[in-house]
């Protein structure tokens, strides 16, 4: 994280934020780095706890967590944190079970901060529908992980670009938290294999570890912050500590037959690997025209008025 943050600032001039994992479990030494460093954003994966929150405003540091449901964002906003990212259940990676649709509406609603919706985001019309119901932007996760600047292996990206609008599936199998994730082959036997008892869990911890080659201390530790944080069985936390080495085996390493795939819905919509570049000018350009459109009254009233 050190060295990614060193590469950016000396990339750019312009303010940029780091994404933190809340249930990682060196997190307070993370903090501190992105202090020290002077990172003046900080996003979350999921809710970070007060004191986390607190920390980081002391210091300046804007504070942007993903949540889920509507009480989740009037927790976080009475916490001082700067905007929210809404994430409907459309989602990729973890995610609630409230669509996007009304999801953000409700928390618009609920909160006073800029809401950011996401969940199913990937072209200019998903960007005029989130500012209909309320929302100040859009954050995009899968229409951003493919493109042809996303350093996810050609052969992981091929997988997704197969994938239909029917080919994903929120199971708790992987960490015992909702992740919607491709529907492959692996997941479904993790699904039809029930709840897990500890001794099954930490043999497939095992044989996974083995594809994934992580040191036996870093599993657990790994696992032991994922059981606090998350409240997991032992049965879970054997699993979800291999989960994180899981996905990175798939997305950083190109092994997909690993089978822990998060994505989005909207993988089902998507056949191209644009650059980053063409994907925000597109997202732009598109959003413009259609509220354009939507703003010209012509067409109504030479239909009401012939
Ligand atoms: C492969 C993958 C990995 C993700 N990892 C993270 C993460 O580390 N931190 C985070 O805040 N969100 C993560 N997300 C969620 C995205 O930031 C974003 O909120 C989500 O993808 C939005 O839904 P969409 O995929 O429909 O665009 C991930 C999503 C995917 C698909």
């Amino acid at each position: 994280m050190a060295g990614t943050i060193d590469a950016v600032a000396e990339a750019t001039d312009r303010p940029f934020g780091v994404n933190l994992r809340t249930d990682a479990a060196d997190i307070d030494r993370r903090v501190g780095h992105i202090i020290a460093a002077g990172v003046p954003v900080a996003s979350f994966a999921q809710a970070p706890g007060e004191a986390v929150v607190k920390k980081l405003k002391d210091a300046g540091v804007v504070v942007v967590p993903t949540i889920g449901a509507p009480r989740h964002a009037e927790k976080v906003a009475a916490w001082g944190v700067d905007a929210v990212i809404a994430q409907g259940a459309e989602g990729g990676g973890h995610t609630g079970p409230i669509a996007t649709t009304l999801l953000v509406p409700a928390v618009v609603d609920t909160v006073d901060i800029p809401v950011i919706a996401a969940g199913g985001m990937a072209d200019g019309r998903s960007l005029a529908a989130a500012l209909a119901f309320g929302a100040d932007g859009i954050a995009m996760g899968t229409r951003f992980l493919l493109s042809s600047d996303s350093d996810v292996p050609d052969r992981v990206k091929a997988v997704y670009l197969e994938t239909k609008l029917t080919g994903t599936v929120v199971t708790t199998a992987v960490d015992g938290v909702p992740q919607r994730v491709i529907n492959t082959e692996v997941v479904a036997r993790l699904e039809r294999s029930g709840p897990l008892s500890f001794l099954r869990a930490a043999r497939n911890a095992l044989k996974f570890r083995a594809l994934t080659g992580v040191g036996y201390r870093q599993l657990l530790s790994e696992g032991l912050a994922m059981r606090r944080s998350l409240g997991l069985s032992w049965a879970q936390m054997a699993m979800a500590a291999n989960a994180p080495m899981m996905t990175k085996a798939a997305m950083v390493d190109g092994h997909p037959e690993v089978g822990i795939l998060p994505t989005g819905q909207v993988a089902g919509s998507i056949d191209a690997l644009p650059s980053c570049q063409e994907i925000i000018d597109s997202v732009v350009a598109e959003a413009a025209e259609v509220l354009d459109r939507l703003a010209q009254p012509v067409l109504y009233e030479a239909v009401q008025h012939p």
